[in-house]
């Protein structure tokens, strides 16, 4: 079978890798739809299931909209879905979260946090008011790989389990951010419900794309606005909304040691991108509460490095994430390392920003993936369960980790947030009737 052949899997990889080379600076200047394409018109295995549902134009550099890299690559990546998957319906392994038995009750109590009429100011809502939830983002966002136990299974999506949009079966076997609010308010949709790249079904209002950096966000925001406008279940103006963003991995991973000057393009160019994506959002989207979230990716291969690890991730690493493990640039590694830091201090100061913050919008840094790194077991050993096999992406039991810390942030006040990974239901917060709301910076 075609899959097991690895110069295949070398070939697919390298094409991936190759559109990561130059992302498109086009966005902000002249048009910014300049590079919008139909993806009909360059797939030549075009709706070969008929499943693909979106006719999307979600584009992640500027190869990526030529023709033949997107013949070649989306085309294969179609085929591929196909004949490995789906992987996501398994359920034993040891990267998987334990399943939670049904006598064992939700851990809060959820009556009573819906509001009666929906409320009119962002910062007076309940956890089970928000009808809709959407994602922005890359590969951690559409959980690629997250069920992987090959390798080559590592390009599958498995966007059902992922952190902060998946909504595949429940809490007790999948932990989401939207399995969680779904307890709150069963009626909640445009999660992820299954395996699926962003112009399929399933797919829903996640339209994170893996390889995505900061600079496609103004563009993929656009795409999702546009889709769930589109949508007729969606009331646009009544509607409460829940967006979180999480970005900036493969800023570091696959782009920064392209650039003539790393340090201004962190400084000058990157801060650009979000505010452009702010500003778009929020004059676009009303009642929308943002999760603007960083991403862990460097930190937690940082605290890989440490660690002996596997075959696999050795050979996949300097593919997927070349800029940190590529032999030529590690002499620069350390200085990406500050860069990073610093771009994620600069997202917690753009979420501040005042022009981001109204009664029927805002936006919230929400940090418990700031400082993330594997977990340790008792003795010391690593443990490298919340990781795929591939050592960058993380495995659904690294996504239920996740989909904990970001609610527990949710419900933290500003400046005594979480800003680390905990084990699966160490700490798990519940709004009270003291604290019913979703903490915002006004009701902080
Ligand atoms: C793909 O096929 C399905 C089923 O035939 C159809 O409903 C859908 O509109 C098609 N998608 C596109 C983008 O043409
Ligand atoms: C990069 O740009 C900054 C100004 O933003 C400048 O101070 C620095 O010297 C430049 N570095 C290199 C290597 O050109
Ligand atoms: C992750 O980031 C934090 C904050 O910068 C740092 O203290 C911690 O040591 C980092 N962990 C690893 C493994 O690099």
């Amino acid at each position: 079978m075609f899959p097991r052949n690895s110069a295949l899997l070398a070939l697919v990889l390298c094409s991936c890798q190759t559109t990561l080379f130059s992302t498109s600076g086009a966005m902000l200047t002249g048009t910014q739809y300049s590079n919008r394409i139909s993806r009909e018109r360059g797939n030549i295995l075009k709706n070969l299931t008929g499943t693909q549902e979106y006719e999307n134009h979600i584009v992640t550099s500027s190869l990526d909209a030529s023709e033949p890299v997107r013949m070649m690559y989306r085309g294969l990546r179609e085929v591929y879905h196909r004949i490995l998957g789906p992987t996501g319906m398994r359920d034993e392994g040891v990267s998987l979260q334990p399943r939670i038995p049904p006598y064992v009750p939700f851990p809060c109590d959820v009556r009573g946090y819906r509001s009666p009429t929906p409320p009119t100011s962002v910062h007076q809502l309940r956890p089970g008011d928000f009808d809709v939830v959407a994602a922005l983002g890359d590969s951690l966002t559409s959980a690629t790989g997250a069920n992987s136990r090959q390798f080559w299974e590592l390009l599958i999506d498995n966007r059902g389990l992922s952190w902060c949009i998946g909504g595949q079966e429940t809490w007790r076997t999948h932990l989401t951010l939207p399995n969680i609010l779904k307890e709150f308010n069963p009626r909640i949709f445009g999660y992820s419900f299954a395996d699926s790249y962003n112009v399929h079904l399933p797919s829903q209002f996640n339209v994170a794309e893996i390889i995505a950096t900061t600079s496609d966000m103004p563009y993929n925001a656009a795409s999702l606005v546009e889709r769930m406008k589109a949508d007729p279940r969606v009331n646009w103006h009544k509607h409460w909304k829940l967006l979180t963003i999480m970005i900036g991995g493969n800023d570091f991973c696959s782009d920064v040691c392209y650039q003539t000057n790393a340090t201004q393009w962190i400084n000058r160019d990157q801060e650009k991108y979000l505010l452009t994506t702010l500003h778009y959002l929020k004059k676009v989207m009303p009642r929308t509460l943002v999760n603007l979230v960083p991403s862990p990716l460097i930190n937690l291969s940082f605290s890989i490095d440490k660690v002996q690890a596997p075959f696999t991730c050795q050979f996949v690493r300097p593919v997927e994430c070349s800029c940190l493990y590529g032999p030529k640039y590690s002499s620069k590694r350390n200085l990406y390392r500050q860069l990073e830091r610093r771009f994620v201090k600069i997202m917690e100061q753009v979420s501040h920003r005042a022009e981001f913050h109204s009664n029927d919008f805002t936006v919230v840094y929400q940090p418990f993936y700031r400082d993330a790194s594997i977990f340790h077991r008792r003795d010391g050993k690593p443990d490298l369960s919340i990781m795929a096999i591939d050592c960058v992406h993380l495995s659904q039991k690294g996504h239920a980790v996740s989909a904990n810390g970001l609610w527990n942030n949710m419900l933290e006040p500003t400046r005594q947030k979480t800003t680390v990974l905990r084990e699966l239901f160490e700490d798990f917060k519940c709004p009270t009737p003291e604290n019913p709301f979703i903490k915002t910076y006004y009701n902080s």
